[in-house]
């Protein structure tokens, strides 16, 4: 297992013996409001082979007979409620916490869907009493916020279909995930963006992490995060989470990369990488951010002055994220169509590094999200903390064994593709 003692992967066997004590409990307590018996069975194909299931297939059942529960191994076809489907497309659903707020179920489905298509989970059946449906909304809460991304960055990858956009990224030192959130989600993170601006009276803000759920949610967003491990390992930090509102006029941002402070000649691995969400239709006319396919090759900033004739504006459709790594070379474009363009700025660090935002870390945080927010503030890995033996070996020893796993499947994502 890939994880620290209170995290779990998802549909193993710590995770089924921990929902089945969560269920005991919950039953026992709800026992007279519930309507009586109620079952429930999942079965998701191409799980990540470390987990060693049969055939790769993760399947669970829990019932409940109106007097205990029982929660195992295995498929039951005839459970009131059944799902099925795509292992990775179940556990980007199984880490949303907080599915009991109004609204919030759907919204997580309508992700899921935009990641990974309509048909990657299926649902039969459903239950009556609200009061069963409550303690299964209870269980994925609490189940999500100990449920950690699967490790294995190759099949992770396969599976959410970015292996061409890692092999991108190392050649050209940037890739875009097209749509990579739905309309209505880009929607709402565009009206809730302009609101902190406003509120703040400013056109860019850090700390955008702390404005609300939506950005808590994109926070975490999980092809993205994966294009943040393949770039700067796991443990990737915070460096910031920010917004710009940009109107028409040149753009104000030139040439230059993120490397700031940092001498050359640039190591050739990364230290740093920027996801831009894109909140309306990126065109030139708009004002995109302009990049130079392959500069982080040249492990140097641009000279002053210093003029390049190879930059393309990043054109993309709403909802989309570029995400560029490895000092690229780029710059803001002009806007030449009224109206503003209003993006996100999700800035990560190398888990070694210092953020350019202090890092603000609250339990409820933590507890209403998945263990990825904590372990982008910093939290699983040994830095700025002190056991009472010293060092904090068990975080340490855990990183150290994602960075290696992480490592050696990279090394097989590039070495599959160059043949
Ligand atoms: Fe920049």
């Amino acid at each position: 297992m890939y994880t620290l003692p209170h995290q779990l992967e998802f549909l193993s066997d710590p995770w089924l013996d921990e929902a089945r004590s969560f269920l005991t409990r919950e039953v026992a307590a709800r026992r007279d409001e519930l309507a009586g018996p109620f079952s429930l069975s999942e079965r998701f194909t191409d799980a990540p082979p470390h987990l060693g299931l049969p055939d790769d297939v993760a399947a669970w059942s829990l019932a409940y007979d109106g007097a205990s529960v029982t929660a195992k191994r295995g498929f039951d076809a005839a459970a009131d409620v059944v799902v099925e489907g795509d292992y990775q497309a179940a556990l980007t659903s199984a880490q949303r916490v907080g599915i009991t707020v109004a609204g919030a179920a759907e919204a997580m489905w309508r992700e899921v869907v935009q990641q990974f298509g309509k048909d990657a989970l299926r649902i039969r059946g459903q239950l009556d009493d609200r009061h069963a449906n409550t303690v299964l909304a209870l269980l994925h809460n609490h189940m999500g916020r100990r449920t950690v991304e699967n490790p294995d960055l190759l099949h992770r990858a396969t599976r959410q279909g970015l292996l061409g956009n890692i092999v991108e990224m190392e050649e050209q030192g940037y890739t875009v995930l097209e749509r990579a959130i739905s309309p209505e989600f880009a929607d709402e993170l565009r009206d809730a963006t302009l609101r902190a601006l406003s509120e703040q009276g400013v056109t860019s803000l850090r700390w955008m992490l702390y404005q609300g759920r939506p950005f808590e949610l994109l926070a975490q967003h999980p092809q993205l995060m994966t294009l943040i491990d393949a770039s700067l390992g796991r443990g990737a930090v915070i460096a910031s989470l920010s917004a710009i509102r940009k109107g028409p006029g040149p753009g104000t941002i030139p040439l230059h990369t993120d490397y700031a402070h940092v001498p050359p000649p640039y190591p050739e691995w990364a230290m740093t990488g920027v996801g831009v969400w894109a909140l309306e239709d990126w065109t030139v006319a708009s004002g995109p951010t302009w990049m130079v396919p392959g500069s982080h090759r040249r492990r140097r900033p641009p000279r002053p002055a210093e003029d390049v004739d190879d930059g393309v504006p990043i054109e993309m459709p709403k909802g989309s994220v570029v995400f560029f790594t490895e000092a690229l070379w780029h710059w803001q474009g002009d806007r030449t169509e009224p109206g503003e363009r209003v993006t996100l700025h999700w800035h990560f660090n190398r888990g070694i590094l210092r953020s350019l935002e202090p890092k603000k870390v609250d339990g409820q945080l933590l507890h209403r999200n998945s263990p990825r927010l904590g372990e982008m503030l910093g939290e699983d890995d040994w830095f700025d903390k002190m056991a009472g033996i010293g060092r904090d070996h068990v975080r340490f020893a855990h990183m150290q064994q994602l960075h290696a796993f992480t490592a050696k499947q990279k090394a097989r994502i590039l070495g599959a593709t160059e043949t």
